[in-house]
């Protein structure tokens, strides 16, 4: 059976833009977010307190998160890597954070330059700190499918590093085919072997369409009980620490799944298609969404 509801969770300005070549301007950003949050969408993953050395295009984010107009009912995360990111995150007016972790070792190296447990020790220093805050954490693992570096990646170490981040007080655990390699096989194999340690209801699936199986194994992930979805607008995005990865699932055929399936999102799909519209054509890009591009009749 279907969940009756689920939460949409748009990451678009963050995943989606973080992999951009060239700087977004910071008004564009803000514009972005603006016209998301009249969409219906109650999630909108803002930007992210990374260095940036690292992720140059995220640099603005204290400016971002002050820009934006914070409608109420609406959540705008950010993703924090330690302390550091923490507190500035909180400082810029964060009012919910995400960590993230991944199940593969090499990808941690690269994405977060540490390693597995260690990533996991700077975790426990921002989720005590947003314990003392009440800020409210939510948890990544990358790789559950497929990792760049080390390839195939198994359901136990997935299953593993989502059970410490739960575990450590994150209310939510979202689990990202990074890559996009999963298929509705191995997305239900895993899913079977992390629910055992998490309860269904506090997972999240995070689905890259790399190989254009995102909504089939979103549906297969629908059918075992979860009831989060993360989804990025146009289908923007990629990790730039994943080379070749391309966007999320675009949040308009998302949303065009669940509603031919009944399930209520309370999103606004012709408003999601005109942020979408626009976000494209500030980036003079055509869109990755299939529902977006069979309806433009140009
Ligand atoms: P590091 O170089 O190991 O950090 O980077 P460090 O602690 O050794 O510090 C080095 C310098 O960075 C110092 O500055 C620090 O102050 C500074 P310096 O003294 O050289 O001037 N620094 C910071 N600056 C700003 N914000 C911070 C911060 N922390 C330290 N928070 C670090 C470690 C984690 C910071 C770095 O590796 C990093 O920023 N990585 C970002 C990776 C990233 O953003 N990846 C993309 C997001 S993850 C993703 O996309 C996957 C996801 O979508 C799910 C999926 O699809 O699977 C979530
Ligand atoms: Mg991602």
């Amino acid at each position: 059976a279907y969940p009756k509801r689920v939460k949409v969770v748009e990451v678009g300005p963050r995943d989606g833009l973080q992999n951009e070549k060239n700087v977004v301007p910071t008004p564009v950003k803000i514009n972005l977010i603006n016209m998301l949050s009249e969409t219906g969408l109650q999630v909108i993953e803002a930007t992210s307190f990374v260095s940036p050395k690292w992720v140059p295009q995220m640099a603005d984010h204290t400016e971002v998160m002050q820009g934006i107009n914070k409608l109420p009912g609406i959540s705008y995360p950010v993703l924090t890597p330690n302390l550091k990111g923490f507190q500035a995150a909180v400082a810029a007016g964060a009012k919910e954070v995400s960590i993230f972790g991944a199940a593969s070792e090499l990808f941690t190296k690269k994405n977060i330059n540490c390693s597995i447990e260690e990533s996991l020790e700077r975790f426990d220093e921002v989720m005590k700190a947003a314990r003392e805050a009440s800020i409210p954490v939510r948890g990544y693992v990358s790789c559950v499918l497929g990792c760049p570096y080390e390839g195939k990646i198994s359901a136990a170490k997935v299953a593993e590093v989502s059970k410490k981040m739960y575990s450590m007080g994150c209310y939510e655990i979202s689990l990202g085919d990074t890559i996009g390699v999963g298929t509705p096989g191995s997305m239900k194999e895993m899913l079977t072997v992390v629910m055992k340690e998490v309860p269904v209801g506090a997972l999240a699936v995070h689905c890259h369409d790399t190989y254009g199986q995102a909504l089939a194994n979103i549906l297969v992930a629908l059918q075992m009980g979860v009831s989060v979805v993360d989804a990025s607008v146009a289908g923007l995005g990629g990790c730039p620490y994943a080379q070749g990865a391309s966007g999320n699932v675009a949040t308009e055929d998302l949303v065009y799944m669940l509603n031919g399936l009944g399930i209520h999102t309370g999103v606004d799909l012709q408003k999601l298609m005109d942020t979408g519209t626009f976000i494209c054509n500030a980036l003079n890009r055509k869109t990755n969404s299939k529902v977006s591009q069979a309806s433009c009749r140009l």
